[in-house]
């Protein structure tokens, strides 16, 4: 793997009784894309808060290029390279589809000088996404898939050294697949970027991913390639199994 840019180290997160996250540890290397999957409620989007800034951690670090992060806000972070896509989507509906990428753009030293530099930014992103039709239009009508499609711009709107993509797929047609997924693979491979993928889509996960973290109930249950993590019987047991805290099955040969 290459050397590691982003490290969550111990990461424990509690929400009153219930342990989110258990001493969690994981790190992402430039232009890898790691898979990041388990079981609705294995802690997977609380894991995307505390690593973009969003949650205090009761317990451990992140650590961004060697440096600790963990007390700097979110905006610092965002600034600085890590960028990240929301399950439930945010979207400013009330602005177009352009707009939306360009109020995530850092305007720190002026806006006139960065007009055009930020305007054409992007004009290219949104090219790269297959979005060029929909620049003006306004986001929140948008069909899930394309507004999927917009919350990837949106933060590929600076360029970022860190991508956390929260079930990108989620809703999307087979053709939006594609798109995501060339995308996504160019952000790693020709941009260096480092990118976590969450995703219940195993399929899509097996596809992208060299390595995958399996996440349940808080902790890592499992960490190597996409083949053997998918063939671990613990992990296809929490996927699978009922058991005691009679969860809902999963979906782990889609
Ligand atoms: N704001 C909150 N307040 C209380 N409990 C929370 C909060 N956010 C998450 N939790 C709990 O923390 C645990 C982890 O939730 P999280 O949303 O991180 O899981 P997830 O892996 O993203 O699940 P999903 O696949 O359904 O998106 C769950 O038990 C959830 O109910
Ligand atoms: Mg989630």
């Amino acid at each position: 793997m290459s050397q590691a840019l982003l490290r969550a180290s111990g990461i424990g997160v509690r929400f009153g009784g219930v342990h989110a996250l258990r001493d969690v540890t994981l790190s992402v290397g430039s232009g890898e894309i790691c898979g990041l999957i388990g079981p609705n409620g294995a802690g997977k989007t609380t894991l995307f808060d505390v690593v973009s800034g969003m949650r205090r951690p009761d317990a451990g670090t992140i650590a961004y290029d060697g440096t600790d992060i963990t007390r700097r806000s979110p905006v610092w972070r965002a600034r600085h390279g890590i960028r990240r896509t929301f399950q439930r989507q945010q979207l400013f509906g009330q602005l177009t589809v352009a707009d939306n990428l360009l109020v995530a753009q850092d305007w720190r030293g002026g806006v006139r000088p960065a007009v055009r530099r930020h305007r054409e930014r992007a004009a290219a992103v949104l090219h790269e996404c297959g979005l060029d039709a929909l620049a003006g239009s306004y986001a929140g009508g948008l069909p899930v898939g394309q507004a999927r499609m917009v919350e990837l711009a949106r933060a590929l709107a600076d360029p970022p050294r860190v991508l956390l993509l929260d079930e990108p797929a989620s809703g999307t047609t087979a053709e939006e697949r594609r798109q995501l997924a060339a995308v996504i693979r160019h952000m790693a491979d020709e941009e260096n970027c480092a990118v976590l993928l969450v995703e219940h889509n195993v399929a899509f996960v097996m596809e992208l991913c060299s390595r995958v973290v399996v996440l349940d109930l808080g902790r890592v249950l499992a960490e190597g390639a996409a083949a053997e993590v998918q063939a671990d019987p613990a992990v296809r047991e929490a996927y699978l199994g009922t058991g005691p805290t009679g969860r809902e099955p999963g979906h782990l040969d889609r």
